[in-house]
């Protein structure tokens, strides 16, 4: 039997990742097979063999075009070479902690086609395959998410500048229209939307501080406010697309991790296609 694929959208820092945990361990205390598929989890695998080697180098390409352009108060940015060498030092961490600037335009569109390429990838080379094996695939996010991130980043960088603009608004269009197709589209698709201040507090409680794409620092805006702006674009644009796709939408609050927890893991399991997988019909 095939098995079935839950995505999860939302702003940073809103839960997902929390959710797809607990809904791991539930699944697998019954006896279920899951596997968690996103890229950044993949490239730490011991077993490099495709497609991690191909995801691994597209990482790190993923970067470098998005910040190479840059100049931080200690000179221009130096990304190593290879993954080895990048994985190996804490490269990603020290960017999110860097003021940037200098960066142009083109960085932050050919990272969104960097992260669409991976995308492909993903879905074509690990997720399908471990869907034919019959597995529960989570995917804490789906990665249309980071390429309209970028898509944001560099529209506030080219502002309504006319060589940039109208191709920003296909390149978006194009990239809708990709993760609305058959090969990315999941079985059940999440929503996890909430308040944008709480998931800043819960994101900055766990870390100190925000990641690199989380608020527009890449454009020279960093900060509580930048932030807040960044994923309230992406939102609005989540809201639309989740009407579109038919996804389901879990509303967090500031009730409590359990009771949010409990409530998601209701949505998704009472998913018909869940439902279907889990109990399916005697043939
Ligand atoms: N409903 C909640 N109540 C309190 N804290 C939460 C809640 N949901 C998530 N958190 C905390 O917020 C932080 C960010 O959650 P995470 O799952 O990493 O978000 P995402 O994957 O959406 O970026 C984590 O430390 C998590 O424990
Ligand atoms: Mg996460």
């Amino acid at each position: 039997m095939r098995g079935i694929l839950v995505s999860f959208l939302g702003a940073d820092g809103i839960g997902k990742s929390t959710l797809v945990d607990f809904l791991a361990e539930s699944l697998e205390s019954e006896g279920v097979t899951v596997r968690r598929v996103s890229w950044r989890r993949l490239i730490g695998e011991p077993d490099t063999s495709w497609p991690v080697d191909g995801l691994q180098e597209l990482w790190l390409e993923a970067f470098r075009t998005l910040v190479g352009r840059a100049r931080s108060d200690s000179g221009p940015l130096s990304l190593p070479r290879d993954y080895a060498e990048w994985a190996s030092g804490d490269g990603e961490a020290a960017l999110a902690r860097t003021e940037l600037r200098g960066v142009g335009p083109a960085g932050p569109l050919a990272s969104a086609l960097v992260g669409l390429a991976g995308g492909v990838l993903l879905a074509g080379d690990a997720v399908e395959p471990a869907l034919e094996r019959g597995e529960v695939v989570l995917q804490e996010t789906f990665p249309f998410k980071q390429v309209l991130k970028k898509l944001l980043v560099c529209r506030r960088i080219a502002g309504d500048d006319p060589a940039w603009s109208p191709l920003l608004d296909r390149m978006q269009a194009m990239a809708e229209d990709v993760f609305g197709g058959r090969l990315f589209q999941p079985d059940v698709g999440v929503l996890v939307d909430g308040p944008l201040d709480l998931a800043f507090r819960w994101r900055t409680a766990q870390s100190g501080h925000v990641g690199l794409l989380e608020d527009y620092r890449v454009a020279g805006d960093s900060g509580e406010a930048a932030y807040l702006r960044l994923q309230q674009e992406t939102v609005e644009v989540f809201r639309r697309l989740a009407g579109q796709w038919d996804w389901l939408i879990h509303q967090v609050d500031g009730s409590g991790l359990e009771a949010n927890l409990g409530r998601g893991r209701a949505l998704v399991l009472g998913h018909p296609a869940f439902r279907r997988f889990l109990n399916p019909a005697p043939c």
